[in-house]
């Protein structure tokens, strides 16, 4: 790995790597280890996970890539996860993402130019009775409106 990753961040690299490098099937746990411990897969991580596993880099850049779920660059302080499933569209998700986006000024798997906010696309929440749903990090929200939305970001931006 480069200087880009810090050591930590490279320790961590290693020690989910080789504690899962014999499972079956390990690269996926292996991604999902360390996106949970850094917040996202580092592209220096490829060429450490891929010597592991005796995979190809590109072998292990293509699940990188092939799931939306993993992200490359580092998240910002807070993840907005907006539900784009049936139920939620259906009570105003589409007008709300429209929203959230112009907001933001970003699209998703996209982070703020102030590194506050990144927001992601979520297919059902568990929430669909107080659609359209959002999670904002770990707290699931109903029935999201404009407004309400422009208050959490407020609340967000004056925390950060
Ligand atoms: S469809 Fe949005 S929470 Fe279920």
């Amino acid at each position: 790995m480069t200087d880009s990753t810090t050591d930590s961040q490279q320790n961590v690299v290693r020690d989910i790597t080789s504690r899962m490098a014999n499972q079956p099937g390990a690269l996926l746990p292996i991604l999902h280890g360390i996106q949970d411990e850094l917040g996202y897969v580092p592209p220096d991580a490829v060429p450490t996970i891929a010597d592991a596993l005796n995979l190809s880099r590109a072998d292990v850049h293509g699940v990188i890539s092939f799931y939306h779920y993993f992200r490359t660059t580092p998240p910002g302080k807070h993840t907005v996860y907006l539900c784009r499933a049936e139920s939620c569209q259906s009570m105003g998700g589409v007008a709300l993402e429209a929203h959230v986006k112009q907001r933001l000024g970003i699209d998703y798997h996209e982070t703020t130019s102030d590194g506050v906010v990144s927001l992601e696309p979520m297919y059902c929440l568990g929430n669909c009775a107080c659609s359209p749903a959002l999670m904002v990090d770990k707290e699931v929200l109903g029935r999201v409106t404009a407004e309400g939305f422009d208050t959490l970001l407020k609340t967000l931006k004056e925390g950060a």
